[in-house]
């Protein structure tokens, strides 16, 4: 494989020029030039509501189509019929849970996970509540910090509807066996909903391979606009009660879409596939765009986890400081470069305040994550401190956290 072209991908990205270490990536990631161009562009040249008979609202219908065929190629879905955007994945959730549920009866049974961010948790609870739904919680095991199928099968039965699932922790930085929990849901006959909102910025999505129902993800996470991103089985989407007006469109894909599109940030999102396809091709990747973008991911992890192990390690020789996720070299293949740590002494708010002030930037508290904050047994409020690299980050930037970490505990 070509070495990894660090400079040049930091020079996609304007914001990178700037002094400070963006190390704030679970939270969002930052953009690359072409993504900038293309909302900038279709804002010029497309500001127009769909469907009409001249040329700006064509290019918008162009721009539509195009962004639902890029998510397509990027999740592995068969069609961009099999896509919906909106706002943000717990926008989606929230909305798609309201339709599943329709169907759903009192006693009928959820699975929520300890390992989930409130995005994929919250909206569930709220339909159980309104709809008597039964809520099954599933952990998260604190050895090996991921969740263990052995977990997932006493909580299934012939009532269970749903198993709403983590591919990825934005706290711990675990990645789960989706295929495998999915099976096991599946069997029993319930429907999957996986939030894949950490896994997509640093691994190809497969959901033909995964088995699962429902998949979810934000482009803010993966170099893209705001935008949230839900792949569903066509059969499943087709038939779906929309919550939308009465006159909007029925067919796919946009049944699901409320209101006018986003299109300026639709452009954005074909232009973050491409991104990640041009990515593929500058390390040596051809074929289609789909082809790139494995490229892409393949070598932005052979990049990416060295520098995470160099994290954790640098972290891990900090007296006091302990890694709230996998630290084993062994294991790095089951984790993203999401770090987080606490330290009995130090309030990680404070923390991330002084590293702000340095031009560090991280995040304190439970990042949504509350759950897995309360199953660690974490002070709520204290959370972690969360350092998460993306592909563009560098060994310096690792270098700079650890220095100022062990500067501010000395
Ligand atoms: C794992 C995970 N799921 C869901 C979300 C929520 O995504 P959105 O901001 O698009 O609603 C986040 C955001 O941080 C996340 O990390």
């Amino acid at each position: 494989m070509t070495a990894f072209p660090i400079a040049l991908v930091r020079q996609q990205f304007p914001a990178l020029a700037d002094s400070a270490a963006f190390l704030d990536n679970p939270a969002g990631t930052q953009v690359p030039r072409q993504v900038i161009e293309a909302v900038s562009s279709a804002l010029a040249g497309a500001a127009s509501n769909l469907g009409g008979a001249f040329e700006a609202s064509r290019r918008a219908d162009a721009i539509y189509d195009a962004a639902h065929d890029a998510m397509a190629d990027l999740l592995g879905a068969a069609s961009g019929r099999e896509i919906v955007i909106g706002q943000s994945m717990s926008m989606l959730t929230f909305q798609i849970s309201r339709s599943l549920g329709r169907g759903w009866q009192p006693g009928d049974e959820v699975i929520v996970t300890r390992m989930d961010h409130e995005g994929n948790v919250s909206p569930w609870l709220r339909l159980a509540e309104e709809r008597g739904l039964t809520v099954r919680w599933l952990p998260f095991n604190r050895e090996t910090w991921r969740i263990e199928p052995e977990d997932l099968k006493p909580l299934l039965n012939e009532r269970t509807r749903l198993l709403a699932l983590n591919y990825a922790s934005n706290l711990t930085g675990s990645i789960n066996d989706v295929a495998a929990l999915t099976a096991l849901a599946k069997a029993a006959g319930a429907l999957v909903y996986v939030d894949a909102v950490q896994f997509a910025p640093h691994g190809l999505v497969d959901v033909g391979a995964l088995g699962c129902d429902f998949l979810v993800c934000s482009a803010y996470k993966f170099f893209g606009p705001h935008l949230g991103v839900l792949w569903g089985r066509e059969a499943i989407l087709a038939d779906l009660y929309p919550y939308a007006v009465r006159c909007a469109p029925q067919e796919l894909p946009g049944r699901h879409e409320i209101g006018t599109p986003q299109t300026e940030l639709f452009a954005g999102l074909v232009a973050a596939a491409d991104y990640l396809a041009w990515l593929g091709a500058e390390t040596g990747s051809g074929g289609t765009r789909r082809q790139r973008i494995a490229g892409a991911y393949a070598a932005a992890t052979a990049y990416e986890m060295p520098l995470a192990q160099d994290l954790i390690d640098g972290l891990r020789a900090i007296p006091g400081l302990k890694v709230q996720g996998i630290t084993n070299s062994n294991r790095l293949h089951q984790r993203v470069p999401t770090v987080s740590v606490v330290h009995p002494d130090h309030s990680n708010k404070a923390l991330a305040k002084a590293l702000g002030g340095q031009g560090i930037n991280v995040w304190s508290g439970h990042n949504y994550a509350l759950e897995v904050a309360r199953h660690l047994g974490l002070d709520e409020a204290e959370g972690v401190l969360r350092i998460g690299l993306a592909h563009y980050n560098t060994a310096g930037e690792v270098e700079r956290i650890v220095g100022a970490l062990k500067g501010l505990m000395k």
